[in-house]
């Protein structure tokens, strides 16, 4: 990975570049890296794995995807379940743009909309599923963020968020190299553009994710189901 005059600058001052200020590539190229991971398990297998959910997503709730990035993962669940409402939000315009666009051309404009707003400050009716994909380790305070999205569920809601699989040391190996070299690059970074003093990266690990959970106030928190390279966390209020 090469490093830009922008990242030289961050490493020798404060650390942060915010999403926004990458290239559009990187945006475009997110997409392309997940969307197939999304479109494999997310409403075959990640669903089916959260307790209650499927059956209220089948007769109509209010879903919402926070930091949606272009909207990949919550048009799916548009298409796959017709009665219910869908809305995605990112604190970057550019990809809140994105969204709208491939949200129009999937024909599920009138059920999915987007809007821009930070994952502390989103708003709307209480929502019965929080979704957060792989977003969560690159915002600057990640348990007031989650504390918001706590307050903006429903009594009996579910907060849905999935992060890369990582052990809680420091491992070895292929994926943990690629996601350590993202995650120096964009995702650390990220957080401390934010004034992130607790700054994940995207190798969490989920001792530390729940610590996150469980300083938001959330009382349920487990390990719903996994791939390879990602971890589905299921936390209840
Ligand atoms: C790694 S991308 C994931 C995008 C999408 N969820 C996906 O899986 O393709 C992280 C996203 O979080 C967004 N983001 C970062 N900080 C945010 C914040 N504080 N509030 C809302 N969105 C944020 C970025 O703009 C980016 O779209």
């Amino acid at each position: 990975m090469a490093v830009n005059k922008e990242e030289l600058e961050a490493f020798t001052s404060d650390g942060g570049i915010g999403w926004g200020e990458h290239h559009h590539d990187l945006f475009a190229g997110t997409e392309r890296f997940f969307e197939p991971v999304y479109r494999t398990n997310l409403v075959e297998r990640w669903i089916p794995a959260l307790d209650g959910v499927e059956e209220k997503l089948k007769s109509g709730a209010r879903v919402a995807d926070v930091g949606c990035g272009h909207g990949a993962s919550l048009i799916l669940l548009a298409r796959a379940f017709p009665a219910s409402t869908f809305v995605g939000f990112d604190y970057h315009e550019g990809s809140v743009e994105a969204a709208r666009d491939s949200a129009a051309q999937a024909g599920v404009g009138d059920r999915v909309s987007f809007q821009v707003a930070g994952a502390d400050s989103f708003g709307g009716e209480p929502y019965d599923l929080v979704c957060v994909f792989n977003a969560l380790h690159e915002w600057g305070d990640p348990v007031g963020a989650a504390r918001h999205i706590r307050s903006r569920l429903a009594p009996d809601g579910t907060w849905m968020f999935t992060e890369p699989c990582t052990d809680d040391e420091l491992v070895e190996s292929v994926r943990a190299r690629t996601f350590f070299s993202v995650s120096t690059f964009v995702c650390t970074p990220s957080a401390l553009s934010q004034g992130g003093e607790d700054a994940l990266g995207a190798q969490a690990g989920e001792a530390n994710l729940r610590r996150v959970v469980e300083g938001a106030g959330f009382t349920r928190f487990r390990r719903a189901a996994e791939t390879p390279a990602f971890m589905v966390l299921e936390a209840r209020p």
